[in-house]
C-alpha cells in the first residue's frame, strides 16, 4: 500500500471509509508490523549489555511483550474482519446496493470490542511509561539505551494516535454508514 497515494489528512470527512482503512493499514498497521520485531530484538539485545538497572530492563522487556502480543492480535482483527466488513459497507454505499450481508448482524459489537482493545493497549502503554520514567534516560545512560527508549517513545505516540483516528473518526463514520444503508 502505497501510503504517498492516499496521503492527506485522516480526518478528511469527504473520504470513504475504506481509503481511511487502507490509510491506517499503510501508516500504523504497517510502521507496527516493522516496529514491534526490531524493538523485541533491540529489548533482547539490552538485557545481555551494560546499560541500566538489569530490572529496569527485565521490566520493560515484560511490558513491552505483554503490549506487543495484545497490539498483534489487535491488527489481525482489524485486518481479517473488521476493515474488510467496513469496506464492504462503503463499497456497498458507492453502488447504490443495500447493507451486504457480513459475518456480524451490525458492525457495532467488534467496534465496541475494538475499543476495550484500545484501552486495554492504552493501560499496557502507560505501564511501560511507568517502567521508564516516561521514556526518558537517566544520565549516563548507554546510546543503545536511549535508542531503545526513543522507539519506545515514538510506539506511545503512533499507537494513540492510531486509536484516536479508529474511534474518534473511523468508527463514528462506520457506524453512521450502516445505519443509513437501506
Ligand atoms: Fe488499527
Ligand atoms: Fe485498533
Amino acid at each position: 500500500m502505497d501510503e504517498n497515494r492516499l496521503g492527506g489528512d485522516a480526518g478528511d470527512p469527504g473520504r470513504p471509509i475504506d481509503e481511511l482503512c487502507d490509510l491506517i493499514v499503510a501508516r500504523h498497521h504497517a510502521y507496527l508490523h516493522r516496529a514491534l520485531p526490531l524493538i523485541r530484538a533491540e529489548l533482547a539485545r539490552m538485557a545481555d549489555a551494560e546499560g541500566p538497572p538489569a530490572g529496569t530492563v527485565a521490566g520493560t522487556r515484560d511490558a513491552f511483550e505483554l503490549l506487543a502480543q495484545s497490539v498483534q492480535a489487535h491488527l489481525a482483527k482489524e485486518e481479517n474482519l473488521l476493515f474488510p466488513a467496513l469496506e464492504a459497507l462503503a463499497e456497498a454505499d458507492r453502488e447504490g446496493r443495500a447493507r451486504p450481508a457480513l459475518a456480524f448482524p451490525t458492525v457495532l459489537h467488534p467496534i465496541r470490542v475494538m475499543e476495550a482493545e484500545h484501552a486495554r493497549i492504552e493501560a499496557a502503554l502507560d505501564r511501560l511509561q511507568g517502567m521508564t520514567h516516561a521514556f526518558t534516560a537517566s544520565d549516563g545512560a548507554s546510546e543503545r539505551w536511549r535508542h531503545c527508549l526513543a522507539d519506545l517513545s515514538r510506539l506511545d505516540a503512533d499507537l494513540r494516535e492510531h486509536h484516536r483516528t479508529e474511534n474518534e473518526v473511523l468508527f463514528p463514520r462506520a457506524l453512521e454508514l450502516e445505519r443509513r444503508l437501506p
